[in-house]
């Protein structure tokens, strides 16, 4: 988000005739919709997802609740606001043409307990270093998308889970991240509870509160040699070449820094001044719903929760809840693709989330897997590319590349990781497409929970730091790492053919 938040907004309440916050009914008029707004044009509200299908939906035993617990959620301030949505939009487009380049990570889900100054500061220290190594290997700007301040939701393969306690099998539904009920496995933990929905909306205030501080305060001092964690180059497992190769990038790295300082505060300044987004899978419509708003003088409904919302693999039925929800507001998209999508349905999605072909607005965040990508992603690219299509293209290389051990441990290789960032990049520079973007697991902590990377977590390792309660993460060390295999990667080969 830009550091000095625009001057406060007024917004009005969802679906309400009632203004609030201030907002007067002649404010509100001055919003006027454009005829082609999608919200329009049919029979949108922030509510018609409710006659659809939703997948992943969450079967709250109270209605009464859960009514309650979502009326108190759309009556407290937003989080973002609509001009830093549409400045993320601008942005967007800019990466859609390889004018910037999109980072988009953090946790697979944000915990509650989580919510810790070490945790946020360390999380942002990885963002900026990851992305001043881009930066340097790509020569253009980076988009900062985390996934945080709000990534509390997670889809299930299986809505229940089963376990034997002391010697008979109980089921009970399974964890879908803090938003909606607790880890530990026993009937009162696992119920959903709707009084989450505004606790956890509560701590991606906190988050983001100390998020806008840091980026306001000075927190460039991150750029300085001292904060960064190197020591994966004296590792015994990096080849003589490549920890050459990495020495010469970071030299090149330092003296670009040394440059920025010599020209003076400004350029140090406006480096403190970096920007960071918000994002995360808009997978409870109840929570996206409620803060979902007019805005004065802008046409159109904003969801306020995110800059970012995206749509999960698992929630991108044509016909579904969520396609429903999400045609309907103006914020940019990011929908998640797997190999199961066929060109057909992912030109049809994009006529009905983006029927205006408007620059910006859709992130294509494609997770095939290192053994699939090339069979998978090159119909879909001539497709949309022969169809005129706008879309950011972007390489989550984790979602598909999940493997156990032996031992029953969930894990990515890190390996795996960096052959489908590649093959992605191979892949679009055959079609002459452009990859404008990354989306990555990574927490800035020193967890084992991927194997691989020249700071050689093995299998053995992953029992002793391994935090995660979802998807495993890469940690510092990998997460800079495969940065510096990304300039490298991308850095070279836009150099002429
Ligand atoms: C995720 O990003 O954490 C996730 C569940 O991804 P996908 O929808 O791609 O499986
Ligand atoms: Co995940």
């Amino acid at each position: 988000m830009p550091p000095n938040p625009p001057a406060v907004q007024t917004h009005a309440a969802p679906g309400a005739g009632i203004p609030a916050g201030g907002t007067t009914p002649s404010a509100d008029a001055t919003a006027t919709p454009r005829p082609s707004d999608p919200a329009t044009t049919a029979t949108w509200t922030p509510e018609s997802w409710k006659s659809r299908r939703v997948d992943q939906a969450i079967d709250y035993p109270d209605a009464a609740e859960l009514d309650q617990a979502v009326a108190r959620l759309a009556a407290l301030p937003p989080l973002v606001t609509s001009g830093e949505i549409e400045r993320l939009k601008r942005l967007i487009a800019d990466a859609q043409e390889g004018r910037r380049f999109f980072l988009q990570a953090g946790d697979c889900a944000e915990t509650l307990d989580d919510c810790r100054s070490e945790s946020i500061t360390n999380k942002l220290k990885i963002l900026l270093q990851m992305s001043m190594v881009i930066v340097q290997g790509l020569k253009v700007p980076v988009v900062r998308v985390g996934r945080f301040a709000g990534q509390y939701a997670k889809p299930r393969s299986c809505p229940t889970e089963a376990r034997v306690v002391d010697g008979r099998e109980v089921i009970l539904p399974s964890y879908f991240g803090d938003l909606v009920n607790h880890a530990s496995f026993d009937e009162k933990s696992r119920r959903p509870d709707p009084e989450l929905l505004v606790k956890a909306y509560q701590h991606a205030a906190i988050t983001l509160n100390f998020i806008r501080s840091l980026v306001d305060g000075g927190f460039a001092d991150v750029h300085h040699p001292e904060y960064w964690d190197l020591s994966f180059f004296s590792h015994a497992s990096l080849s003589p070449a490549r920890r050459a190769e990495y020495e010469r990038m970071r030299a090149l790295l330092s003296d670009g820094l040394r440059f920025m300082e010599a020209l003076g505060e400004r350029s140090v300044g406006d480096l403190a001044r970096m920007e960071f987004f918000t994002s995360h899978e808009g997978l409870n419509l109840h929570w996206e719903a409620a803060q979902t708003r007019r805005v004065p003088r802008r046409a159109g409904w904003y969801n306020l929760t995110a800059h970012m919302p995206w749509i999960g693999e698992r929630t991108r039925a044509l016909d579904g809840a969520h396609i429903e929800y999400f045609r309907g507001i103006e914020n940019p998209l990011g929908i998640k693709i797997g190999p199961s999508a066929r060109p057909h349905e992912l030109l049809a999605l994009l006529d009905r989330l983006n029927p205006r072909n408007q620059a910006g607005k859709i992130a294509l965040v494609t997770r095939m897997g290192a053994d699939r990508i090339v069979e998978c992603l090159p119909p879909l690219v001539e497709t949309v590319t022969r169809a005129g299509r706008r879309v950011l293209w972007v390489c989550d290389p984790m979602h598909g590349n999940g493997i156990k051990t032996a031992a029953g441990i969930k894990t990515r290789s890190f390996d795996a990781i960096l052959h489908e960032l590649e093959a992605c990049h191979d892949v679009h520079r055959a079609a002459g497409s452009v990859l404008g973007g990354v989306h990555f697991e990574l927490t800035g902590e020193d967890v084992t929970e991927c194997v691989g990377g020249a700071a050689g977590v093995t299998e053995q390792h992953l029992t002793q730091r391994y935090s995660t309660l979802c998807d495993p993460r890469l940690n510092y060390q990998q997460s800079l790492e495969l940065a510096f295999l990304l300039a490298r990667k991308m850095g070279k080969e836009q150099e002429p053919r």
